[in-house]
């Protein structure tokens, strides 16, 4: 991208400068241009700083010179690229830039909490009245204030009217402390959806092999209704594990998926403590499935629960190309 207002944009001490909103602000070395603009206390959303969210996404308006900001547009779409959006947590810039809030028809809009009901010792259930649409398995973005956001994964089809969550709370977390004490008729801010985490109905499976640890069972609730009505022939084996079995909890969805003979829900604890009370362990009931060759295996949880499991899984015979994953990004690595 050629520069427009070279002279405008360039600052004095050779520290590139950012404008937005017609302000200056002064890069810091090594900073990302969110954490620029966040320091100068810009209201822009953001989440996980870490260039999956894609809350924080900006417009280039103009740079002094060329720029090439591929590298910040990764899970973007070609309009959205072609649009010049990146993703601001991405971009570590070297000259002057202008920017703005990307406007992409994918702004954020307004919820309603119609159902905000604890399930478990640490898990609410949310149900949020929404036009939104969404396909299972992907997740959207939810702010409170408006700047803070983070993703949680759709639960049940798209359709109802209805989006329902499964959060866990953290008490000392930013978000999910204040949504869980949130009121029936309050409003949320939701953006999206977003994720590449969905049934692959395209490629022939024996069995679909689903694991999710902790709140990690959300996508993967979507994920199974969407295979009962799209693959109906395929059996399903669904394993909700937690390193503790009180991270573990129940639901009506997943009551209503063990209803269904097309589908062996099973309880698995892991990690360190896994084998210490009554839950078989993730291994043993991995184990016990046989070689996992024609299996198509999706895994959903903290990011060393779906490590861990990307390899077991291929140990234990999975084709890298038939597991699909989504990391919750959690810096406890708990659930
Ligand atoms: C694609 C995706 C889908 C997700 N889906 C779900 C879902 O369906 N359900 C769900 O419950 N969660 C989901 N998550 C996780 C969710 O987005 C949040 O990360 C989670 O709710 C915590 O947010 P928080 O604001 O409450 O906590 P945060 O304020 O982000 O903190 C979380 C915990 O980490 C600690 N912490 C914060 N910062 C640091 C730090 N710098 N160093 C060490 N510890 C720190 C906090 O003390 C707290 O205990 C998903 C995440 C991703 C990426
Ligand atoms: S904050 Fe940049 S992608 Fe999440």
């Amino acid at each position: 991208m050629k520069s427009l207002r070279p002279r405008a944009l360039r600052a004095a001490n050779d520290m590139p400068d950012i404008i937005f909103n017609s302000q200056h602000f002064e890069l810091s070395r090594g900073e990302t241009l969110l954490q620029c603009l966040l320091r100068h206390r810009q209201a822009i959303p953001h989440g996980c700083q870490a260039g999956v969210c894609q809350s924080c996404r900006l417009k280039l308006v103009t740079a002094d010179g060329t720029i090439d900001i591929a590298a910040a547009q990764s899970g973007l779409s070609p309009s959205q690229r072609a649009e010049n959006l990146f993703l601001s947590c991405q971009l570590q810039p070297r000259q002057s830039l202008e920017v703005a809030l990307a406007h992409d028809g994918r702004d954020w809009q307004p919820a309603t909490i119609t159902e905000c009901r604890q399930i478990s010792n640490s898990v609410w259930q949310l149900s949020l009245a929404t036009a939104l649409r969404w396909q299972p398995g992907q997740y959207i973005n939810l702010t409170l204030n408006g700047v803070d956001s983070r993703c949680y994964s759709a639960t049940n089809l798209a359709g109802s009217g209805h989006l329902q969550l499964h959060i866990r709370r953290f008490p000392d977390g930013q978000v999910s402390d204040a949504l869980c004490q949130r009121q029936p008729g309050s409003a949320v801010h939701i953006m999206g959806p977003v994720g590449e985490f969905l049934l692959r109905d395209d490629r022939p499976a024996k069995r679909l092999l689903l694991l999710g640890s902790g709140t990690g069972l959300a996508p993967l609730l979507a994920i199974a209704q969407h295979a009962l009505l799209r693959l109906p022939d395929t059996p399903i084996t669904l394993i909700h594990c937690a390193r503790t079995p009180a991270e573990l909890y129940d639901c009506d969805a997943l009551q209503a998926l063990q209803a269904n003979s097309a589908i062996t829900v099973q309880r698995a604890q892991w990690g360190e403590a896994a084998g210490d009370g009554n839950l078989p362990t993730l291994d043993t009931q991995l184990d016990e499935l046989g070689p996992l060759g024609s299996d198509q295996c999706y895994l959903s949880g903290s990011s060393a629960f779906v490590q861990r499991y990307q390899r077991g899984l291929f140990m234990r015979g999975a084709s890298r190309a038939q597991i699909f994953s989504e990391a919750f990004l959690d810096f406890s690595q708990q659930v």
